[in-house]
């Protein structure tokens, strides 16, 4: 398979170009793109150094299967159309298509089903939300999900190579907030990205309109507040969910336990320095919330790998599978 990766330097770029020969896919040809910055650079893949191209207008008019974009929603915007009218599937980590109609946005595991037969641009979902929903979908099937409640603690490296940078350089005395609206380290941050009419910041709304989606339940309740912590990578949220029938906390720990990109755990909880290179959604702590009809859990999950990279590739793999290329 022919594939692009647009933003291929970045944090995500780079963990993407490392899924594509963890997960084996059969490729054939791929190309790096990334900004006149990058220029010269080069990246490994499989052993050989790739060079790394300057995305220009005609570059994803070539064949591509499938370009994976990871450049913002700008760059999205004006060069995802261009990919995908020259045939190639085109998986888009911003947030620049994700609440349009016509786009599928999609967690493989929960609604992979849309990408039958289907050719164009897909939404990957924001990094929190991914995590959120594959739990949710199994509780969600068990005893009917009416509303959410979640807090996250959310690391730097999911603001790209800046994040880690202003951390890295507040953690040596720099005074600097670099990208944040105040120091990141010694410190919580219960901001992510700009205040809307609502009061919520935009992140808390990509969760809100992102997990109604994918779950398909447009009535959901759901009310996020979004915070950034000095970790560097993984993310953390604390979810209390209620339900329309009681909980039956045996039997959604043993459905939890056999989930699909989950790892569940009774006894133990995980932290994001425990986290490693996994790609899966990690489930602990979880009880009983005010009422029989309602429980709470600890979910941390790796922000660029299952967040981001791990599942615009899972959803490539899916696509290539439906669509016989694999
Ligand atoms: N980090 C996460 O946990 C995470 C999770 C989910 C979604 N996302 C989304 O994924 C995207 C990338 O995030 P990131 O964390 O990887 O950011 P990043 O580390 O800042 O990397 C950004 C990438 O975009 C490239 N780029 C910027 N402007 C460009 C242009 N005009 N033309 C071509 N390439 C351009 C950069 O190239 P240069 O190196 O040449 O500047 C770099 O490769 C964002 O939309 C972000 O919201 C991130």
């Amino acid at each position: 398979m022919k594939i692009a990766i647009v933003g291929a330097t970045g944090e995500v770029g780079r963990m993407m170009l490392s899924c594509l020969e963890e997960f084996a896919v059969p490729v054939t040809e791929v190309d790096l793109y990334a900004s006149e910055r990058s220029k010269g650079s080069a990246l490994d893949f499989r052993g050989k150094p790739v060079p790394v191209k300057v995305l220009l207008e005609d570059s994803l008019l070539r064949p591509y299967d499938y370009v994976l974009f990871s450049a913002g929603g700008s760059v999205a915007r004006q060069f995802a159309p261009i990919a995908a009218s020259a045939g190639a599937v085109m998986i888009d980590n911003s947030s620049a298509f994700r609440q349009e109609d016509s786009i599928p946005l999609v967690v493989p595991e929960i609604n992979g089903s849309l990408l039958e037969g289907y050719q164009g641009i897909v939404a990957n979902p924001n990094c929190t939300t991914i995590q959120l929903v594959l739990p949710l979908a199994i509780l969600d099937s068990l005893f009917g999900l009416g509303k959410v409640v979640v807090s996250t603690y959310q690391s730097v490296s999911g603001s790209g190579h800046k994040g880690i940078s202003a951390l890295q350089s507040q953690r040596k005395g720099g005074t600097d907030p670099g990208i944040y609206p105040e120091l990141i380290d010694l410190n919580v941050i219960p901001q992510i990205g700009e205040f809307q009419a609502s009061g919520y910041c935009q992140e808390e709304e990509k969760i809100h309109q992102e997990t109604r989606k994918i779950l398909t339940l447009p009535d959901l309740e759901v009310c996020a507040t979004t915070v950034r912590v000095p970790v560097v990578f993984g993310h953390s949220e604390s979810v209390y969910a209620e339900f329309r029938t009681a909980v039956d906390l045996a039997k959604a720990a043993q459905e939890l336990a056999q989930g699909e990109s989950l790892e569940f755990s009774g006894t133990t909880y995980i932290t994001p320095r425990n986290l490693g290179s996994s790609n899966s959604s990690h489930v602990s702590r979880m009880r009983l919330g005010t009422s029989p009809r309602s429980l709470c859990f600890w979910c941390v999950g790796h922000n660029v790998r299952l967040g981001a990279a791990t599942n615009a590739v899972r959803i490539l793999l899916k696509h290539a599978r439906m669509a016989g290329r694999l």
